[in-house]
């Protein structure tokens, strides 16, 4: 489990095991758009503004992954305890 913390808000929602974070945040009320929920498409892409990606898709590249600056909600998860989302 891991937090995801929304910049706009402050807001802090934790993101347990058995949910993905786009699952967590719609639960609290937040939408991301999605489409395939894979992490093919890319509609979901978020930016990151703290925190480490645990990169789970297969949309971006290996160097998009690596600047750690975007992601995929629908599938990929957290490294470190919390991310900061540009949300
Ligand atoms: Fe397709 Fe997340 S919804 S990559």
């Amino acid at each position: 489990a891991f937090e995801v913390e929304l910049a706009r808000t402050g807001r802090v929602i934790a993101v347990p095991g058995d949910q993905t974070v786009t699952q967590a945040l719609s639960a609290a009320g937040i939408f991301v758009p999605t489409s395939c929920e894979q992490g093919v498409c890319g509609t979901c892409l978020t930016r990151v503004l703290d925190g480490i990606p645990d990169h789970r898709d297969l949309y971006l590249t290996p160097e998009e992954q690596a600047a750690n600056d975007q992601f995929t909600p629908c599938c990929s998860r957290a490294k470190t305890p919390r991310l900061v989302l540009d949300l």
